[in-house]
């Protein structure tokens, strides 16, 4: 069944539209050890999520509860330290909050970042991956309390996910960077816990390239409310079995940190290539 968004967070959108300084043109939704970026631009307000009604509190490590107010080079940013993942718990009208609140203050696109582990064998930790298309294939069923069922409109906005527009303009940044820019497909898991490396043999048969615990929905959410969707990768390890090292979610943020510099250049340049009216 369909959840009313509008509904369950009236209040939660309300209380923040009396908050903020401007109306932003575009949302950065900041991923596991990524968050660093919200530093680099000029910040007018800072909202912490615990102030909001209803907003999750994060329970991840790394994941700080912000919503920041800022701008870069004349464009208007929200962007959002306190993503809410499936496997805390939350449901997945609650995991896209975030997105929802980036729709009622009227952006118009929005770039979801995340770290990933690397299934496809040529990748490697600190590569950065554009996400080129998106396989959520086991929360499909999870996705009708945030779509309902999709009408024909739907089925074909589907074709342009995420948006082919803002894919272009991630790869024109990175080639204006000089910045080696992998693609890939994010295939989504629920986790808590990381794949097993049949899991991943499994992923890598089936076209992955790179597995995450995000974005998926969030994507799917933010391109039914009319958003322009991009996604960025980070790879933060080699996925299970690809590499005898043991997985954990600190040296997931620790690679994640090392590659910031270049995330950093990305996205300020893929911000600057968005043209407005
Ligand atoms: N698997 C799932 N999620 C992840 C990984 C991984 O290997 N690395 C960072 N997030």
């Amino acid at each position: 069944m369909k959840v009313n968004l509008n509904a369950k967070y009236k209040k939660t959108v309300e209380q923040l539209i009396k908050q903020i300084p401007f109306e932003p043109d575009i949302c950065i939704i900041l991923g596991s050890g990524l968050c660093d970026f919200a530093d680099k631009v000029i910040t007018e307000k800072s909202i912490e999520t615990s102030s909001l009604t209803d907003y999750p509190k994060s329970t991840v490590q790394g994941h700080q509860g912000y919503l920041h107010f800022s701008k870069y080079n004349n464009k208007k940013l929200l962007i959002v330290q306190g993503r809410i993942h499936f496997y805390e718990g939350f449901s997945l009208s609650q995991c896209v909050l975030p997105v929802h609140i980036a729709s009622k203050l009227n952006c118009k696109y929005i770039l979801l970042t995340n770290a990933a582990g690397a299934v496809n064998q040529n990748f490697k930790p600190g590569d950065l991956m554009l996400a080129s298309s998106f396989n959520g294939i086991n929360i499909k069923k999870e996705i009708t309390e945030l779509i309902g069922l999709t009408s024909i409109d739907q089925k074909i906005e589907f074709l342009n996910f995420p948006s082919s527009f803002m894919s272009k303009i991630i790869v024109k940044a990175a080639q204006e960077e000089k910045i080696e820019l992998r693609e890939g497909v994010y295939w989504y898991t629920k986790g808590p816990n990381y794949e097993t490396p049949a899991e991943i043999r499994m992923i890598r048969k089936f076209g992955g390239d790179a597995v995450g615990m995000s974005t998926v929905h969030e994507a799917i959410y933010a391109s039914c409310a009319g958003l322009k969707v991009g996604s960025i990768s980070c790879i933060t390890n080699y996925a299970a079995g690809l590499s005898p090292q043991k997985l954990s979610h600190s040296d997931v943020i620790k690679t994640a940190e090392k590659a910031t510099h270049n995330f950093e250049r990305l996205v300020k340049k893929t911000i600057d290539l968005i043209a407005l009216p």
